[in-house]
């Protein structure tokens, strides 16, 4: 169907120029990171875990908190985390953070960025939250991580961090309880991406649907300024999915952003479909053929990050 399909052309900060010849990821790429197994006993459903944190159902309906918790998934994190690592040069943030003392990593999921972070800046104290406990255990001392649900009231005090780094979807919540634990002058920086996969120049096939637009980026602005944030900055950032691109940064992106979306496919859609009674054959002809046109060359598609 090609009601609806997204027409492309965002403006961001990275436009992207297709490369017409040959790449160093072949279009069959599927290898990924994996991770020590967890020994906490998680929900079950259609083959993967979930978080079995007790606040969990306070999430529910948001699909945020229905990511499986499993190797799999992780392994689509830590990839998606050396995407931006790569696309960043290296940087682990782009807020004016100096000295930082006092540093909160919230949704952080394996906890790659925390230990990365407490291994760089080894007189910080951070500390990195999540619904599951799925960070490993041998970590720099001065990194720890603790349960705990960020939609309700966060377990710290008033004006406790330097710089509050944060992935999960409900912003709304997050901002309010970002805002008053940062110390006065902190800051804080959060990354998500657009659920709009699209391309620039119309080479999404007419019958590949790319998705309804469900943006939070749209919103995050005026909901930061309505609990008292000042000074925003806001980069759109166009992620290619796959080696397409010339510029050999973008291509090197986009093939660990095919990577982590064939890695991640499935654990972001089964829930969802599963709610609509969609059955497991039906979902893994859909994964199948979404992998299929990721892994298409000719169709240049990002999103937006
Ligand atoms: C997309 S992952 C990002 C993980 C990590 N920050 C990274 O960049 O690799 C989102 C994480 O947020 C966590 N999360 C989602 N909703 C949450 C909530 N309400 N409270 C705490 N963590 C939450 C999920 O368990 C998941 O690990």
């Amino acid at each position: 169907m090609s009601q609806g399909l997204p027409t492309g052309g965002y403006e961001s900060i990275n436009p992207i120029t297709v490369d017409d010849g040959d790449s160093f990821l072949g279009s069959d790429t599927t290898s990924t990171t994996s991770l020590s197994p967890s020994v906490i006993n998680y929900r079950e459903h259609h083959g993967r875990t979930y978080s079995n944190y007790k606040d969990v159902e306070d999430c529910a309906p948001k699909p945020s908190s229905r990511q499986p918790n499993d190797e799999k998934q992780q392994g689509s994190l830590d990839i998606m985390h050396q995407m931006m690592l790569i696309y960043d040069k290296g940087n682990l943030f782009q807020a004016p953070v100096e000295n930082p003392q006092c540093v909160l990593d919230v949704g952080t999921g394996t906890g790659i960025w925390a230990v990365d972070f407490a291994s760089r800046f080894q007189s910080a104290s951070v500390t990195g939250t999540d619904l599951s406990p799925i960070q490993p255990e041998w970590v720099p001392p001065n990194c720890s991580f603790e349960l705990d649900n960020a939609n309700l009231k966060w377990n710290f005090p008033d004006n406790e961090f330097d710089f509050v780094h944060g992935s999960i979807t409900d912003w709304k919540e997050f901002y309010g309880e970002a805002y008053r634990c940062l110390k006065p002058g902190g800051w804080i920086e959060h990354i998500d991406a657009s659920a709009t996969v699209t391309s620039d120049d119309s080479s999404i096939p007419p019958d590949c649907k790319t998705g309804k637009t469900f943006n939070p980026i749209i919103s995050n602005k005026a909901w930061m300024e309505a609990v008292g944030f000042t000074e925003l900055q806001i980069q759109k950032r166009k992620m290619p999915i796959g080696n397409w691109p010339k510029d050999e940064l973008m291509k090197e992106v986009g093939g660990y952003n095919l990577l982590g979306c064939e890695e991640g496919l499935e654990g972001y859609g089964q829930w969802i479909m599963s709610q609509q009674s969609w059955t497991d054959e039906k979902m893994q002809v859909v994964f199948s053929k979404t992998r299929e046109a990721m892994r298409d060359r000719k169709i240049h598609t990002y999103y937006l990050w």
